[in-house]
């Protein structure tokens, strides 16, 4: 038998159905979320379908003695046992590619937002202060230094879009970028140093954990703003707390937080944030797209066929 574990329903509902055309369907969440799977059924399941905020923890991968491929949608892999996987030689696919609009989408909606006190506006309105006064000036994204933390596809994406702005895009990952040498900067530090406005789009995990911490953010400093779509681990939350309290950093702008959707107290009460509940690839047409990616690398692995988009960890 070949049969998938599913971890979490998609949307549409049609991904469900479809998914379930291809092979029986064990839905983790109605089976109760168990740490780890029953035997009598554990046997069965060679792929599981997951999502990247869910990604694959160790107890339940290990309960399942015959699997040979996680299949995530999302592009996210740091919740992930990776070294399990490895050791025992399961595959895993992401969906590269179908969510870079979308997420980059969102990256500069929210630089938008903030900067220009959308949301903030819509409360003015609805609590009845407009009333009594004006909301005030907001400030323009064009001709500022934004700078992108992680110049992956999506970070790239988001330095095009922002070109139209008029925006002067400086970034910083592992290496310069070819012929964007100029423009790049060695560390989130110094990035922020020189940008009115930082942007997280760098991948989650250990390498980036807690790299935007008080330094970072001090140097960005109490007119920057701070923009994640991201993980909520590559920032230190304790210290954007007090950053913000102390009115060292101007604002942050937030798709992705720790312990989602259990988040800190203290960014919700905060008048200098703007939060969004990850919803970054949230679009109706990438998540069609990221769902069927799924199902297809699920049926090329009980085909036997070469995956989609297996990636290399
Ligand atoms: C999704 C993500 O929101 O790509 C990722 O890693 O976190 C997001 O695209 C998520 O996978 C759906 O829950």
């Amino acid at each position: 038998m070949s049969d998938i574990l599913q971890l979490s329903p998609y949307a549409p509902d049609e991904l469900n159905r479809e998914l379930e055309a291809v092979a029986k369907v064990h839905r983790w969440w109605e089976l109760g979320k168990p740490e780890s799977i029953p035997a009598d059924i554990a046997a069965s399941i060679t792929a599981v379908a997951t999502k990247g905020d869910l990604g694959l923890n160790s107890a339940l991968m290990a309960s399942l003695p015959n699997l040979k491929l996680i299949s995530v949608y999302g592009v996210g892999f740091d919740a992930i046992d990776l070294e399990q996987a490895r050791t025992r030689g399961i595959k895993i696919t992401t969906t590269p590619g179908v969510l870079t609009d979308a997420v980059a989408d969102m990256a500069v909606s929210l630089a938008l937002t903030a900067s220009r006190r959308i949301a903030e506006g819509d409360r003015f309105i609805r609590d009845g202060k407009w009333l009594e006064g004006k909301l005030g000036t907001s400030f323009s994204i064009r001709g500022k230094n934004i700078g992108i933390f992680g110049y992956g596809r999506i970070g790239r994406r988001i330095a095009d879009i922002l070109r139209a702005f008029d925006a002067n895009i400086l970034y910083t990952d592992l290496a310069p970028a070819a012929g964007e040498e100029e423009n790049f900067r060695a560390n989130a530090l110094e990035l922020a140093k020189d940008s009115r406005i930082l942007i997280v789009a760098a991948a989650g995990g250990k390498s980036t954990e807690g790299l935007i911490n008080k330094d970072v953010l001090e140097a960005l400093g109490p007119d920057g703003l701070l923009i994640n779509v991201a993980r909520g681990s590559v920032i230190n939350e304790g210290d954007l707390v007090t950053a913000l309290e102390e009115r060292k950093l101007g604002h942050a702008a937030l798709d992705v937080f720790m312990g989602e959707p259990k988040i800190k107290q203290a960014l919700i009460d905060s008048l200098h944030t703007t939060l969004t509940p990850h919803i970054a690839s949230a679009t109706v047409e990438t998540r069609i797209n990221m769902g069927r990616n799924v199902i297809a690398n699920i049926q090329a692995h009980l085909a036997g066929e070469e995956l989609i988009s297996e990636l290399k960890f």
